[in-house]
């Protein structure tokens, strides 16, 4: 059997990252899922901010936020994705509520490049419903609150340097790829992703 090349990024996407890319959305967009392919397709590292805030808190994020409330969680995670900013460049995927925060979105606007990883509610609820672990849907009518949370937070999220849609029914790998077929066709349209990079870069 001939081995199965390793998988390289498609013409027009840099090997390799110049900044790290940011993956912001609400919960349940795929943006860890997703995030680890898209880091295996460029060769650069992946990294979870709610795992390194867990790790580095020696507790889940539900605790963290039963045993110390919500303000306490967003200050570490402000802290967190800084520092992972300021590391070398790689796939970073956060936690929904991280670009909300100005703070946070401050640090991922001057170190980073943001993609948002838009998703409709239908698909979201899908994915997530029945799921535990997520404190801010851990009331009666989780639905309901992801729809809250969604109806705010959206705008927010739109403000991203680069817009991808996270369909239903389609699985991580497909996702990942589209979503590297998106920033490779901006190389022959918008400003190419490359060039992003390098131009905040040079900022
Ligand atoms: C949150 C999303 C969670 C986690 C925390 C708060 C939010 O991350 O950071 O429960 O405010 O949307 P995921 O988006 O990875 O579920």
């Amino acid at each position: 059997m001939t081995p199965t090349p390793p998988a390289s990024p498609p013409p027009g996407v840099a090997p390799g990252l110049r900044r790290t890319l940011v993956l912001v959305g609400i919960m349940g967009a795929g943006k860890s899922s997703v995030g680890q392919v898209l880091a295996e397709r460029l060769g650069v590292p992946f990294t979870d901010s709610d795992h390194e805030i867990e790790a580095a808190a020696g507790m889940s994020v539900q605790e963290i936020f039963q045993r110390f409330g919500e303000p306490y969680f967003r200050a570490g995670e402000t802290r967190v994705v800084d520092r992972l900013l300021s590391g070398s460049p790689r796939i970073l995927a956060t936690g929904g509520g991280a670009f909300i925060q100005a703070p946070t979105r401050a640090v991922i606007r001057e170190k980073g490049v943001s993609l948002w990883l838009r998703a409709g509610l239908d698909v979201v609820f899908e994915r997530i419903k029945g799921k535990p672990g997520r404190p801010l849907l851990a009331g009666a009518d989780p639905r309901g609150a992801l729809a809250r949370l969604m109806a705010v937070r959206d705008p927010i999220y739109a403000e991203a340097d680069i817009v991808v849609d996270s369909l239903g029914g389609e699985g991580h790998q497909a996702a990942a790829d589209r979503i590297l077929a998106h920033l490779a066709a901006r190389d022959a349209t918008l400003a190419p992703v490359a060039r992003l990079l390098k131009e905040k870069d040079e900022q």
